[in-house]
């Protein structure tokens, strides 16, 4: 596995997303109070799988974390992967995976290093990556996405809802050379950038979760389902 899997560009230079060090440091502390530090898997996913149209085969998480959701993947009988840049976040849920003694490949690596079989995945997932990668990647995290899908695949996001996200927009992000801590989406633009090659299925606000429900949730997120037709 590398050491610095993401690869600087040219346009990286100009504008960054928080790098693999940056998340590294972030989760050097476990006992944070920072709400996705639980072990609750989204809210939103948990619905989606309940409603039982998404069929239990091979699932992907994009910048994973802890693990949370995938190790809800794989209880829920997915054979799931997960995969994040920060090499703490895999040892993090590399440890929640056994001792939830699920079965959950994990991969320390950039989402853009990853080389995955078109077409192999039923579910990816993406909860909190997207809003964190830069304008100049988004197109090809686009790509990445309905790529790895199956025809009839599904792709689940949570994602910042404006006023979850730093409040700039793409061109102050370049000018700044920073996303400010992530960007917000309205929903035009989410159904902008995903409805081409997908079809949005449902596109909600997130409903917040109290601690004891056994589920994240917060009112500043979207929560996106769409299918690759
Ligand atoms: C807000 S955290 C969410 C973590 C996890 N999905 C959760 O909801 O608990 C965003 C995660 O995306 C990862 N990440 C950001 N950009 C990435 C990239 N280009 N490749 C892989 N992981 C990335 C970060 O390391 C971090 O763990």
């Amino acid at each position: 596995m590398p050491d610095t899997p993401a690869a600087s560009t040219g346009l990286d230079d100009l504008t960054q997303g928080r790098p693999h060090d940056w998340w590294d440091a972030f989760y050097a502390d476990q006992a944070r109070p920072i709400p996705f530090f639980c072990a609750s898997p989204d809210e939103s996913l948990v619905d989606w799988i309940g409603a039982g149209m998404i069929a239990r085969g091979i699932a992907l998480d994009l910048g994973c974390g802890n693990g949370r959701n995938a190790i809800f993947l794989a209880k829920a009988g997915f054979k799931a992967a997960g995969v994040d840049f920060s090499l703490a976040a895999i040892q993090w849920a590399t440890q929640r995976a056994r001792e939830a003694e699920v079965e959950l490949r994990l991969q320390h690596a950039s989402v853009f290093e990853l080389d995955l079989p078109p077409g192999g995945c039923d579910l990816v997932y993406d909860s909190g990556c997207f809003h964190h990668l830069p304008p100049h990647q988004r197109a090809r995290y686009v790509a990445l996405v309905s790529s790895a899908l199956k025809p009839g695949g599904w792709f689940g996001l949570t994602c910042f809802r404006p006023e979850g996200g730093s409040g700039l927009t793409d061109e102050q992000a370049c000018e700044r050379k920073t996303l400010g801590g992530g960007l917000g989406y309205t929903e035009a633009r989410l159904r902008e950038i995903w409805a081409g090659p997908l079809r949005i299925f449902s596109l909600r606000q997130m409903v917040p979760q109290s601690a004891d429900s056994g589920l994240f949730g917060q009112s500043f997120l979207w929560a996106m389902l769409a299918q690759k037709p």
